[in-house]
């Protein structure tokens, strides 16, 4: 699918604060897109409005020139969002943390669900884990089934909240590998919030700045190294 996701004259406050102010922007499909900014600065809050988890005071958010609400309702279309901590459920099963949503929609047989979700542990390098509970998996393999579960709904667009944040070197590079591979092989947009400098040069198409509610500096891959921002190059 080619094309655009336009945050178009977005506005966001609460309690009278102004968290998105006339935010515009636009990312192209089928690309890694990541965010920096300082704490407190809505990042969540902007993955939030195009997960659709709050609602914007006004403005639109449109996918191929078509409003949000509509394309997710006609055209089947899907985003899904890995929370920063996983929020995984320590009572279940990995493999039913996966399933779940898909088994109260009862959405295919549960054979089904049960085939699919077994691929795409695998695809994961998670197959000897569905049937642990998510509190004896290590950080790493906790934001790994994160992924999966959000990967149950075949989403076209894919939001990553501090998919990194509690990672060594060794796992943030598992999770840039498929970040990359989620991007070449599926084709999903991936919108990545991240404090992590190296993850963010290593999987970025394009890394813009979120600052006082609005992006203030975008650039693509070629442009980071010289980027002349203090929360992507402080020494500069
Ligand atoms: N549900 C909410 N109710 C009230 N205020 C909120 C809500 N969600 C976010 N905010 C406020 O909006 C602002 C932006 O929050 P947000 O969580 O998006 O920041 P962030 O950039 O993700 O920060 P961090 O890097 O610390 O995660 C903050 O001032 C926060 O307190
Ligand atoms: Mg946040």
């Amino acid at each position: 699918m080619e094309g655009n996701i336009s945050f178009i004259n977005i506005n966001k406050s609460f309690s009278g604060k102004r968290v998105l102010d006339s935010f515009n922007h636009q990312f192209e499909l089928n690309k890694v897109h990541v965010i920096l900014g300082k704490s407190g600065m809505g990042k969540s809050v902007l993955l939030k409005s195009l997960m659709g988890l709050i609602e914007i005071d006004d403005g639109e958010i449109l996918i191929n020139n078509k409003n949000l609400r509509s394309i997710k309702e006609d055209d089947k279309f899907n985003i899904s969002y890995v929370f920063q901590f996983s929020a995984l459920l320590n009572s279940l099963s990995v493999i039913e943390n996966i399933t779940l949503y898909l088994d109260e929609k009862n959405i295919g047989s549960k054979e089904e669900r049960l085939i699919k979700a077994n691929k795409i542990l695998k695809d994961l390098g998670l197959e000897d884990s569905s049937e642990k509970i998510p509190s004896d998996l290590s950080g790493g393999m906790r934001k790994r089934a994160a992924i999966a579960r959000s990967l149950m709904i075949e989403p076209q667009i894919l939001l990553y909240d501090e998919p990194t944040a509690e990672l060594d070197q060794i796992n943030t590079k598992i999770i840039s590998d498929i970040i990359l591979d989620l991007k070449n092989e599926k084709k999903i947009t991936q919108l990545v919030v991240t404090h992590d400098v190296a993850f963010a040069k290593s999987i970025a198409d394009t890394l813009s700045i979120l600052d006082d509610g609005k992006i203030t500096l975008t650039t693509n891959k070629e442009g980071i190294e010289g980027l002349d921002h203090p929360l992507v190059n402080p020494l500069k």
